[in-house]
């Protein structure tokens, strides 16, 4: 049995129900793009709401985090990974949990309890140290020497952010063939963190204040990867039985070996294994410029970029290759993997052949500047003209030792932004310039639409066009159907619906990594500077946006769609009108 059957079949047997992985992207959240650990999906329940499968769960979740993407290369960063997770909600904790651990460890996974260490919560003004926790690793045989306490790195996800937390103990193991210290020291990188279990006992709320949640739950997660390669003996994660197949595919494609050439085989096999993951959701993604499309786009580029490094032939099926593998190793355990089969080589395929059309010109383009550093405007010139994402020009540079003058990219960005402003504000008739207080009012509109169309009509809408007069608004969306009479009463009764609920309209500037996570709607991401203004409507619609809008909804009066046609192919036009 492999790792995640292992695990499955111990917490089972231990009364914990096994519960489906959920989809990649959130379904009910959309404060992140990804679901980045195994409790994400799981937060009403921790807050209290009670599961239909009971008060044990156990689960394995696929997670992407996105952060780290740039990191990929090395031997032990990946953007998407597997972890491990059982739950109680409000029913046993720190004894049993910490036992449970420790058991599978020594007696599933065999594993000396020699080599395990523990950190645990110091105590800070919100709680006292975690004593318990230390006294239960005392009495199952960990040596007072191999627990450490912290303050910062026991507090689950960290002492800032909202939302729910909890002190917590982190198991280490150590991946050495040195002698075991006699001293635990966290930062010695032979001990490598395995499991993390926390106690989730609080909630953080927007005003800073901790308050205790009605039950204590526990919300533990043990990385895939880093496990099964600690347990194969390998030192690199891409050398372990989850990694190798893929990598080997890559060699024979590329005719080379992976030991001269590792940096851009685990980059491919990284960033396709994602791309399938994330193409293969049932929400439907495809690259773009914006959310969790524009992350799949720098991964198939970046893919695409390294295949071409190992020299192999870009416009051949290399990545359908690597691709089937991948879908054939996860099809077992992830069923959309195997209805969406097509859908995920596919897009593979369409931004292969997208990128490809400019790559060659591009990295020619590249070869002329190489010999010195990048300024501002070459940056801009290669992602405007030939669809390089920032990251890959800084990527490309770096590599040959030079610097991109991200400021000066940014510079040129709001240039040609302001540029397209009042290149577009130049089409508004009546004197306003697009700015007076019936434009304002249409503007606010149009985001109240374009937030009523994905949830009427799809996910996957997003705005293509728009255009204002103090006559009526314009939206343009790709849609890939005429809507029906029924779908334009329901887009236009929900909007009135949120008029009616007189919604705050509220700006917010941010930088634009936490606008992005954030999951706030936006048209072309890199065309926006590092700091955006954010602009949401009570819950139900937040975009980049340069403004203006109302201070609430209604002022906006009774919305009317008054025209729905076909725009361009794949593309729907929607012309609507405010009446007082
Ligand atoms: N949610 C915890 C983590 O991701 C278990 O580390």
């Amino acid at each position: 049995m492999n790792l995640k059957d292992l695990y499955i079949d111990y917490f089972v047997k231990l009364g914990h129900v096994q519960i489906p992985s959920s989809p990649v992207v959130p379904e009910n959240d959309n404060t992140v793009l990804f679901n980045t650990a195994g409790m994400q999906p799981l937060i009403p329940y921790l807050m209290g709401e009670p599961h239909p499968y009971g008060k044990r769960l156990v689960d394995y979740q696929k997670c992407i985090r996105t952060n780290d993407l740039d990191e990929v290369g090395d031997s032990y960063h990946h953007t998407f990974f597997e972890m491990l997770g059982n739950w109680s909600l409000g029913d046993y904790f720190k004894k049993e949990s910490i036992e449970w651990s420790f058991n599978f460890l020594t007696k599933v996974l065999n594993i000396k309890k020699e080599r395990l260490a523990v950190t645990i919560f110091k105590g800070n003004e919100i709680a006292p140290k975690d004593t318990e926790t230390k006294q239960i690793w005392m009495n199952l045989g960990i040596k007072e020497e191999h627990i450490f306490e912290t303050v910062e790195d026991n507090w689950w996800p960290n002492l800032e952010l909202p939302g729910l937390c909890g002190p917590d103990t982190e198991i280490f193991y150590f991946r050495s063939n040195d002698t075991i210290p006699e001293y635990f020291d966290p930062k010695d990188e032979r001990w490598v963190e395995i499991w993390n279990n926390v106690f989730m006992q609080y909630n953080h709320d927007e005003n800073g204040t901790i308050k205790e949640l009605p039950k204590k739950n526990v919300d533990t997660g043990m990385g895939v990867e880093r496990t099964t390669a600690i347990l194969e003996g390998k030192l690199d994660n891409y050398e372990s039985s989850l990694w190798k197949p893929i990598i080997e595919i890559i060699e024979n494609i590329s005719n080379k070996k992976y030991e001269e050439n590792k940096k851009s085989m685990r980059i491919i096999a990284d960033h396709i294994r994602t791309s399938v993951f994330i193409s293969a959701d049932p929400a439907g993604i495809k690259p773009s410029n914006i959310g969790q499309g524009y992350i799949l786009r720098r991964l198939i580029r970046r893919a695409i970029r390294h295949a071409k490094k190992l020299e192999i032939d870009i416009n051949s099926n290399w990545d359908e290759l690597i691709a089937l593998k991948i879908l054939d190793m996860y099809s077992k355990y992830y069923k959309e993997l195997i209805d969406n089969k097509n859908v995920v080589l596919e897009v593979l395929k369409n931004e292969k052949i997208k990128f490809n059309k400019t790559l060659e010109k591009g990295l020619k383009e590249f070869n002329k500047v190489k010999n010195n550093d990048i300024d501002g405007t070459t940056a801009f010139h290669l992602f405007d003209t030939y669809g390089f994402p920032i990251e890959l020009t800084v990527e490309l540079a770096n590599e040959l030792g030079h610097t991109v003058d991200i400021d000066g990219f940014n510079k040129k960005f709001k240039e040609h932004q302001e540029l397209s402003r009042t290149a577009s504000s130049g089409q508004f008739k009546g004197g306003l310039g697009g700015q007076g207080e019936i434009e304002t009012k249409y503007h606010t509109a149009t985001h109240l639409l374009n937030a009523a169309l994905k949830q009427i009509v799809s996910k996957e809408i997003h705005q293509k066009g728009s255009n204002i007069t103090s006559e009526r608004l314009r939206f343009d969306f790709n849609c890939d159907h005429k809507l029906t009479d029924e779908e334009k009463e329901k887009v236009e009764s929900l909007v009135n619906k949120w008029i009616n609920e007189d919604l705050l309209v509220v700006k917010e500037e941010m930088k634009k990594s936490d606008a992005i996570n954030s999951g706030a709607e936006c048209m072309f991401i890199e065309k926006y500077p590092d700091i955006v203004s954010v602009y949401s409507i009570g819950n139900v619609s937040k975009e980049l946006c340069g403004g203006p809008h109302v201070k609430s909804t209604k002022e906006l009066g009774k919305f009317k769609i008054i025209k729905e046609e076909s725009s361009s192919s794949g593309v729907r036009r929607i012309k609507a009108i405010l009446e007082n």
